[in-house]
């Protein structure tokens, strides 16, 4: 196995929401005709281990450890990922669709799959692409009259865009746990207020709007300088909590409202860097099931 170095107990914590989800979700579904599919559009290597772990007087390298000798790991450390997670559950999905930028993870990924699930092999697919493609040819190819999905929403950063989103709702089938970087787009505003360039257009891009950029500072007035004129102080004046707000707005608006007002703050040393959000695509009564057992697992 090769784990990849992240996370720590919030990680844990956020797979074992999804799983007990996936859990409910197959049970409920399974008689219902569907083709259920389990799409995790960012689904790293199959496993990781906490950093916190590697820092342990046990580590005697680093990193080096994970890449020799996976047996010197202690098992317990090691987290299982969602995707192997996901195939581990009682009633398992019709079909998996993992994907994963990077090639190590998708290799690594595939021989697990190989080593402990042969017997679900013929469901699985593994793919190497950007999510934001992925996800989008994954909502053009599938038949959603005959198909219900949740999909797993899982980066480092400010990797998904809007535009995703809303295709994802679009699709009227599609449940859908996003893990939100909060922390990540507040981190684009300087304490001056001012927005950092690059990092500033990846949130625009998260968002899917700019209209954050025309309150995310405030002008105070500071003190009277030499010649008389009263000097202006320019501060950021939001928080992680804000964005958090204003993503889960966003979601709202691509979802329709079919969004759990509840969420799940994420993050390393009681730092809030992400919220784990849930959306349902499908307008149905029937659907807003689908809410009730994601309130259920975020509790
Ligand atoms: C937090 S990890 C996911 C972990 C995984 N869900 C698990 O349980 O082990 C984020 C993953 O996103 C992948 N990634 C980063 N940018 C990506 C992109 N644009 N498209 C797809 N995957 C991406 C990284 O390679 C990494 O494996």
């Amino acid at each position: 196995m090769e784990p990849q170095a992240f996370g720590d107990e919030h990680t844990r914590r956020k797979l074992e929401t999804v799983e007990k989800y996936l859990v409910a979700y197959t049970t409920a579904l399974k008689k219902q005709g569907f083709e259920l599919w389990y799409i995790d559009a960012c689904a790293g290597s199959g496993a990781s281990i906490p950093r916190s772990a590697l820092a342990s007087p046990n580590s005697q390298n680093g990193l080096g450890l994970l890449e020799t000798d996976d047996s010197i790991l202690d098992a317990d450390q090691i987290i299982v990922g969602s995707a192997i997670r996901a195939l581990g559950i009682n009633t398992p999905f019709d079909r998996y669709l993992f994907n994963d930028v990077k090639k190590s993870n998708v290799d690594a990924l595939k021989a697990q799959v190989q080593k402990n699930f042969s017997h679900l092999g013929n469901r699985v697919s593994i793919t190497q692409f950007d999510a934001n493609k992925m996800l989008c040819d994954m909502c053009d190819r599938i038949n959603w009259r005959s198909s219900r999905a949740v999909v797993f929403i899982d980066p480092f950063g400010l990797q998904i865009r809007y535009s995703t989103l809303q295709r994802l709702a679009q699709t009227k089938a599609i449940d859908l746990w996003y893990l939100v970087p909060v922390f990540a787009m507040y981190r684009q505003i300087r304490g001056d207020g001012a927005v950092l360039e690059d990092g500033g257009k990846s949130v625009d891009e998260a968002l899917g709007t700019d209209a954050w950029r025309h309150v995310v500072a405030i002008e105070e007035k500071g003190q009277i300088d030499l010649f008389g004129q009263q000097q202006v102080i320019s501060k950021r004046a939001v928080d992680v909590a804000w964005f958090e707000k204003v993503a889960k707005d966003r979601l709202k608006l691509a979802f329709d409202d079919r969004v759990v007002d509840q969420v799940l703050p994420l993050g390393r040393n009681g730092l809030h860097e992400f919220s784990l959000m849930f959306a349902w695509a499908n307008p149905s009564d029937k659907a807003k099931l689908a809410a009730k057992l994601a309130r259920a697992v975020l509790t």
